[in-house]
Parts: structure tokens; sequence; C-alpha cells
């Protein structure tokens, strides 16, 4: 532990503030390399004679925040760690930082299945850092998961973050193309989920350098309408989901109705587009016949 005094970093807190620097974003350092979160920095307030002891030195979390400002690198990358739900995942070049819009995805797959006792099997197909398989079986203990991605150093980070979270073995993966990887799994899966890439050509381009220099591609590009990817995991789908079985897909603001144009189209019924807490229809999900 490295030791400071209050009055250091209230000074600092203050110059960030005052120069029109993002200040959550400065919380966010000072919690995942410094472990002070807000809550610890309002009750130092209080006393704000004492010392604060920090993971990191000084001279090293201040160059860290440096190396965001000057090259709007995301904190969570210069960290190797973001918070999603309940956890603390682990994160490389090699995966999207998990979107806080995202965590909605969670509840609706658990809100679906009525029977809480029923074993369920679902599959995450694009499971990136793992955030969305992990939180699945961690918070319903009669389900197993099997998670994919396209990279096996995503795999890697997931099946890391899983054995860091985790002492069971619910979870299983596999990397390659959607649903390729599951073959020995066709009919037998109750639930998929999936966050795929989905962001068109055009609005790709114009994404801020923070995204565009930093996040991978191929965890975001979703082709010239963005919606090349839903295309493969929707027609595939019916091989691999149980009748009645149930597809949950996060999706760009406009793409809900193509989707669900997409559903009809391989099968599905019960269809539904649901907002995420900004009013957008962020999810679309479909039931296999
Ligand atoms: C938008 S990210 C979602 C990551 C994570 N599930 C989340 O919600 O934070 C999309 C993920 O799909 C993976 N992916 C892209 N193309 C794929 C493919 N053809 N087959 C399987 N996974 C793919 C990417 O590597 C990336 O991890």
């Amino acid at each position: 532990m490295y030791e400071i005094s209050t009055n250091e970093l209230f000074l600092w807190i203050k110059d960030i503030k005052s120069s029109n620097q993002n200040i959550d974003d400065f919380y966010l350092l000072l919690d995942l390399i410094g472990g002070i979160s807000k809550t610890d920095l309002f009750l130092l307030k209080i006393n704000s004679k004492e010392k604060v002891f920090l993971k990191i030195d000084f001279h090293s979390l201040k160059k860290k925040w440096v190396e965001h400002t000057q090259l709007s690198k995301p904190i969570q990358y210069i960290c190797g760690s973001s918070y999603w739900r309940n956890f603390k995942f682990e994160l490389t070049s090699d995966v999207l930082i998990p979107r806080v819009e995202t965590e909605q995805i969670v509840e609706i797959a658990t809100d679906i299945i009525d029977n809480k006792d029923k074993k369920i099997l679902f599959a995450d197909l694009g499971t990136g850092s793992g955030s969305i398989a992990i939180s699945l079986v961690l918070e319903n203990r009669n389900w197993c998961g099997l998670a994919t991605d396209i990279d096996m150093n995503a795999i890697i980070v997931a099946q890391k973050n899983y054995k860091k979270i985790s002492l069971d073995s619910k979870l299983n993966f596999f990397c390659g193309n959607w649903w390729e990887p599951l073959i020995n799994y066709s009919g037998m899966i109750n639930l998929a989920i999936s966050n795929p890439p989905y962001i068109p050509r055009n609005v790709y381009e114009k994404l801020p350098s923070s995204v565009l220099d930093f996040e991978p591609k191929k965890a975001l590009y979703g082709g010239e309408d963005g919606l090349s990817h839903f295309k493969q995991i929707i027609s595939d789908a019916p091989k691999f989901l149980v009748r009645g079985g149930w597809l949950i897909l996060e999706n760009h603001f406009d793409q809900s109705e193509k989707i669900k144009n997409l559903l009809r189209e391989y099968g599905f019924n019960s269809l539904k587009t649901i907002n995420d807490s900004f009013g957008i229809g962020r999810f679309t999900i479909g039931r296999y016949k």
C-alpha cells in the first residue's frame, strides 16, 4: 500500500474538476486501480486530515490518468478491469468493455423462465469477457451454460474471469463461429442470448476515438447495415434450440423490427421488443415454435 495525504488527493480532484475533465472517469480509475471507491472518498472528506492508502503509487496513478486524458484510452483498458452488475471482470484489448445497458439482458433471460427449478441449458453467443454467461450461471442455480466466441483470446479472458469468480464448473467455453462449436448440443438449448456486433458501417466510422482506437472491431462492426451477424445467428438457431426455446438479442436502436421479421421467417413467435432504461428498443426476443 502507498500512503498519501488526503489534502494532496483532494487538491488533485479539485484540479480535475476545474479543468473540466471527466471526474467520473477519475473516480473509476481511483477505484479500479487505486482501491478507493467513491464512498471511501466521501468518508475521507469527513475526516480530511487522514492519510489515504492506495494500491498504486501516486506517481504511477497520475501517469495512468494522463494516458487516459491524452490518448482517450478508456479507463477500463488502462486498469484491465471493469465493474458489471455485481462483479469485477478482467479485460484485455481483445474484449469489449461490457456496457451498462447490456446488464438488463441478464434479467430478461432470468425472468423468461417461469419454473425456477427447471434445469436450463443456455448459450451465450459472442461472450467476450464472459460477463453475461458468468452472471447467468451465478444468479440461476439450476442453469448450465455454453459460451462461444470467434476470438480465442476473448475465450481465455472469459475463462479466467469465470475461474476467478466461481469454483463451479457450470459453464463451458468454445471458440468458433456463432453456433458452430455447439454442434453436439443441437436441439438441446433452452435459451440463447447474444449481444453480437451490430454497428452499421456509417455509424462505426464515426465512433469516437475512445472506441475506434481501442475496442476490437470484431466486437462492434456488424457489416453494411449492422444486421449480418443477426442473420447468421437467427437462421441457425432452429437447429440448436429446443421447441419452445427462447432467443434473446441485443440490437442497435433501430434494428428491432427488422430482427423480428427475420425471427418470424425462421419459425419464431412470441416476438417482442424490450426497451432499455433509456427507452430504446434495445432487446428483441422470440420463441422457437
Ligand atoms: C458486442 S461484443 C459482446 C461481448 C459480451 N457478450 C458483452 O455483452 O459485453 C460481441 C462479441 O462477439 C464476438 N464475435 C464476433 N463475431 C463472432 C462470430 N462470428 N462468432 C462468434 N463470436 C463472434 C466478438 O469477438 C465479441 O466478443
